[in-house]
């Protein structure tokens, strides 16, 4: 039933999927962590301004999949084995990926670095964070309905339950602070990825 239950969810999730891009060897694979209002899908639509990537935002897959969403924990186990298996057939294609999810727990990366194993991916973490005033601002603005394509439904609430959960990333990482200016480190990643 879940092996069926999944395929279901795959196949739905290809046909929305629209093109993408070209595939290579080795295909990049970033993996964005932070909280809420950081500037997670900020970052990576910027990333994929400068070059060409599958973007999966788990928020927008979330609501492709539940279109009222509940954010229990079985709902969350099915978008997750979703994702995961879409982002492990794209890049064993050779498809370049940037997966959008707050990804806090090394437990979640831990699948991510065994996609990346399997695939020959080349993996970049990147830890986005934001100063909490800034993320609070964010977020009562996102309530305000300041941006109404936002797939994000994360408030000032979510951010104070997720802290805790949030894991130091033991792996080599790029920070990005989106209280600054992004490009600089944004250039670097690509040069990193092209090397
Ligand atoms: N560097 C930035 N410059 C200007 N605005 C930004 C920047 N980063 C984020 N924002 C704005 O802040 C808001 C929240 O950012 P964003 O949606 O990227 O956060 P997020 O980390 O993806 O949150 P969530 O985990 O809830 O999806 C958005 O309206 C976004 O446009
Ligand atoms: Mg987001």
């Amino acid at each position: 039933m879940e092996q069926k239950q999944l395929n279901q969810d795959l196949a739905k999730l290809r046909e929305n999927l629209g093109l993408f891009p070209e595939a290579v060897a080795n295909p990049g694979f970033v993996v964005v962590t932070g909280l809420p209002g950081t500037g997670k899908t900020f970052f990576c639509r910027k990333m994929a301004e400068k070059q060409s990537f599958c973007i999966l935002e788990s928020d927008a897959i979330r609501k492709a999949l539940f279109p009222s969403p509940d954010y229990s924990t079985t709902e969350s186990a099915r978008l997750f084995a979703a994702c995961h298996s879409l982002i492990e057939w794209l890049l064993k294609d050779g498809v370049p990926v940037i997966f959008d999810a707050t990804n806090l727990s090394e437990h979640n990366r831990e699948h991510l670095y065994r996609i990346s194993d399997r695939t020959g991916a080349r993996l970049v973490l990147v830890r986005v964070e934001a100063p909490p005033a800034l993320a609070y601002q964010r977020l009562q603005a996102r309530k305000n309905g300041a941006a109404p394509e936002d797939k994000s439904d994360a408030d000032w609430d979510v951010y104070r339950q997720m802290k805790p959960r949030a894991e130091k990333i033991r792996r080599n990482h790029f920070a990005v602070d989106t209280s600054r200016d992004i490009t600089p480190v944004i250039d670097k990643i690509i040069r990193t990825l092209n090397r």
